[in-house]
């Protein structure tokens, strides 16, 4: 077999069987496929699109290509949770505590943040003690234990998928869409998990800015899941304002403990409970309106919050803050950013409002920056509010005063305010399960 031959095959819009793509990923792993080639396959892909074998093909060869997790020792379903990334996503911290208090075993590995998105592992670490880095016996007995481990990624996973995304970073073919999602599943197919659920973020602060381009990416997601035997589902939430108010490291821990207790802010509360309700489903829980009850109930009697303080204290994290998240760092300086004009907000530029926390210190510029956990964002209007001029628009926390500028100038210029008040925005575009899509129930901001 010759990688000419691939190349010049998806060129022309052919399709490769599954002995073509075992070549093309097994050989560029080894080192045998130069990046050239490899690139030039990747613009096909991007031009011509996969077909449903192949990118099933290609997500089973990615997921293969280093370590597969065998959960077998936890016991139970296991039900992973996705999310393609946003600004103010602190859902995992509570999505994970409702569904294992509700009997679901969630054994999870996350990412980091980078540019302007969040990621859980940093959130996590925002909490003192908190090891993100278990072995693997440690992180099974904390699932059997607590229903519940969410760590950082570890061992080997997907090699091809790390060599790939590196190349597609610096050819112009990050933005496919067959190729995000074997990125994505070839990595939840990795990680062991029975069932999955994908949040796809749709919206300026997301990866994919149209619903049609997230509907498109959650069926193909949906259909890899399903065709691996893992049952899948996809929502499609909206990422054109930021979830819930508070964005930044300690600033989201504090929210997502608040939203356990019942107090957090509803587009949070609504998104996380229909993740959560998706999750007990696909666990074989009941119907979803059942499903939704059950985490309501939990939610309610305060047995989400503490499957949420169990996990932090068994892997080494001061509970006392989940308790109480008043103790949680904060930073020394507050800075009330207030608006330029009076009128509605009409739109939030969610990208740019999370590169101003990562500004303030929240997020890093390099893979290798250090962050500051107490840094971030607190928004007191969102998209749909009214202001009136000099009202304060959201609180920046920082370390360094001289940080506060340039995050004020990004974020003035992201917010924008106008006469009209915008129409409401849907909050949950849509449900995507393998017998098809439904379209969205739910819709975000104020009345
Ligand atoms: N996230 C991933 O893991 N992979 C992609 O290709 C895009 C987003």
């Amino acid at each position: 077999m010759r990688m000419y031959d691939l190349i010049m095959k998806k060129r022309n819009g052919g399709a490769l069987n599954e002995e073509e793509i075992h070549f093309l990923i097994q050989e560029y792993v080894d080192g045998n496929i130069p990046d050239y080639q490899m690139s030039a396959f990747l613009m096909a892909v991007y031009f011509q699109g996969m077909t449903e074998e192949e990118t099933l093909a290609m997500t089973l060869e990615v997921a293969h290509s280093g370590d597969m997790v065998d959960l077998s020792a936890i016991k139970g379903v296991k039900v992973d949770k996705h999310s393609t990334g946003g600004v103010g996503d602190k859902t995992t911290l509570i999505v994970g505590p409702m569904a294992a208090a509700c009997g679901v075993k969630v054994a999870k590995m996350s990412g980091r943040g980078l540019g302007h998105t969040g990621g859980t592992v940093d959130k996590l670490e925002a909490i003192p003690g908190y090891r993100t880095t278990l072995s693997r016996e440690e992180f099974f007995q904390v699932v059997n234990q607590t229903g519940i481990s969410v760590i950082g990624q570890s061992g080997n996973l997907t090699p091809a998928d790390k060599k790939l995304y590196a190349l597609r970073d610096v050819t112009a073919t990050v933005d496919s869409i067959p190729l995000i999602a074997v990125s994505i599943m070839g990595k939840k197919l990795a990680a062991g998990s029975d069932c999955i659920v994908l949040d796809v973020k749709t919206g300026s602060g997301a990866f994919m800015k149209t619903a049609e381009d997230s509907l498109a990416l959650a069926r193909e997601m949906v259909a890899i899941g399903e065709n691996a035997g893992k049952r899948t589902v996809a929502l499609i939430t909206n990422m054109d304002i930021p979830l819930g108010n508070c964005i930044g490291n300690s600033l989201e821990v504090l929210e997502a403990v608040e939203t356990l207790r019942g107090n957090g802010p509803e587009d949070l509360t609504d998104v996380c409970v229909e993740l959560a309700a998706n999750m007990l489903y696909l666990a074989g829980k009941g119907e979803m309106e059942i499903c939704r009850q059950m985490v309501l109930r939990v939610l309610g009697n305060g047995q989400a919050l503490e499957r949420l303080a169990v996990m932090v204290e068994a892997q080494g994290g001061d509970s006392r803050m989940i308790r109480n998240p008043q103790l949680l760092e904060k930073a020394p300086l507050i800075y009330p950013v207030r608006a330029p004009r009076s009128g509605y907000i009409t739109h939030m530029d969610t990208e740019n409002c999370g590169i101003a926390s990562a500004m303030l210190g929240a997020g890093r510029e390099t893979k290798d920056s250090r962050i500051d956990y107490s840094a971030g964002i607190v928004l007191e209007r969102k998209t749909g509010d009214f202001v009136e001029k000099g009202q304060v628009l959201a609180q920046f926390y920082a370390s360094d005063e001289k940080l506060f500028a340039a995050a004020e100038e990004r974020f003035l210029h992201a917010v924008v305010i106008g006469n009209e008040k915008p129409e409401r925005q849907p909050l949950i575009y849509a449900r995507v399960t393998r017998d098809g899509v439904v379209n969205g129930y739910k819709t975000a901001g104020k009345e």
